[in-house]
């Protein structure tokens, strides 16, 4: 039984008419609710991380994720409604977070949802996360147009992708094996440094010159628009390995493969993002994930914009990390391109359709 109406109930203040939509979000470690005003402007945000639980074992830990998850979720609803200074029943729309993600998680954010949905009769649209990620852009930056090239540079997603509305896309390129994030998360651990990896690395190669240590770029001599990142931390282990058997594995050293490896990274994002703009005609980049906030990384695709005539849009450094103020956005947008789903709706852990989803 759906209740999905599809009848938007529009809050008025002021004589002016606006849509509220709550959004939800409990892929990872984060447990996020966020309140938009017409899909756009943020009146609450509110991000609660269970990270400081999980370091010790150097990764998310996914029971440790979803009791978290379970125990915060509503007084995170509270508060989110509290920022926004609104009422349960001010609520238009519930975007929530579907999938790609850690299943127990999933169905924290999944459950609460569909119980805001039955309970106000109100729509729910399930979104899914890696696309929502690209959302975040939209966010800040005016004017942004479909179609678009997304570059999805996650913990758990690389992806190339042609936008053609908000739901409506097309898979260009993906990584065959460990995504961006990961590499980070794995090559700071195997060089002692802490969880997540990404930012220590980021921090650490400040200042060094890149071309210290050179680590082979993947895939870049042929034209696959695929990624592949697990060769450069196989190369990082063996190097670390050899400076450990000599005692060598020095501040200095540690700087200068960090340094090294975030500018191979980097590189192979920077040009196949070029490789695919061009050969699909698409003028505009936008780039969404934890990795999009590595400072090397914009420093280096906005150089290449500059260089190619390109115009790439980066989500404000609030929200690279995983945040529910991008599930609301895609909420509404779907909902205004007509999606509705119904409270059956189930998570899915894994990335999987090729296009035209949602
Ligand atoms: O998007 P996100 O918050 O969660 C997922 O959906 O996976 O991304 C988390 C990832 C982690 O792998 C983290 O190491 C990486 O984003 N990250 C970074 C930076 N900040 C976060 N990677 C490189 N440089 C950064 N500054
Ligand atoms: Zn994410």
């Amino acid at each position: 039984m759906s209740l999905v109406t599809g009848r938007q109930s529009l809050v008025k203040f002021n004589g002016i008419l606006f849509m509220i939509t709550i959004g939800i979000e409990t892929s990872c470690d984060e447990t996020s609710v966020a309140v938009l005003k017409n899909g756009r402007k943020i009146l609450s945000n509110i991000i609660f991380s269970s990270l400081s639980e999980h370091r010790e074992f150097g990764g998310v830990v996914p029971e440790i994720a979803s009791r978290s998850h379970l125990e915060t979720i509503l007084n995170c609803i509270d508060v989110a409604l509290k920022k926004a200074k609104i009422r349960l029943k001010d609520i238009d729309l519930i975007a929530v977070t579907q999938g790609p993600g850690l299943m127990g998680s999933l169905l924290v954010g999944l459950s609460a949802a569909k119980a805001l949905s039955f309970s106000l009769k109100k729509p729910l649209i399930g979104v899914d996360h890696a696309i929502a990620h690209l959302y975040s852009a939209f966010l800040s930056e005016k004017g942004l147009r479909f179609p678009y090239l997304g570059l999805v540079v996650s913990g758990g997603h690389t992806l190339l992708i042609k936008m053609k509305s908000a739901g409506s896309f097309e898979v260009l390129g993906r990584t065959r094996d460990d995504a961006a994030g990961e590499a980070f998360d794995k090559v700071a651990k195997i060089l002692g440094l802490g969880y997540p990896g990404g930012p220590e690395i980021d921090r650490l190669s400040r200042g060094e010159d890149p071309k210290q240590i050179f680590f082979t770029r993947p895939f870049l001599s042929g034209d696959s628009p695929d990624f592949s990142f697990s060769g450069i931390k196989t190369a990082v282990f063996y190097r670390v390995e050899k400076l450990k058997k000599k005692k060598s594995l020095t501040l200095r050293m540690k700087k200068a493969i960090c340094a090294g490896f975030q500018e191979a990274v980097c590189d192979t994002l920077v040009e196949k993002s070029l490789r695919a703009a061009k050969s699909h005609r698409l003028k505009t980049l936008v780039v969404g994930g934890g990795v999009s906030a590595n400072s090397r990384l914009r420093q280096k695709l906005n150089a290449a914009a500059r260089r190619e005539g390109l115009r790439v849009v980066f989500p404000s450094m609030a929200l690279c990390q995983d945040n529910a103020a991008m599930i609301a956005g895609l909420g509404h947008a779907l909902h205004r391109e007509g999606k509705r789903s119904p409270l059956e709706i189930e998570a899915y852990s894994e990335f999987a359709r090729e296009k035209d989803g949602n």
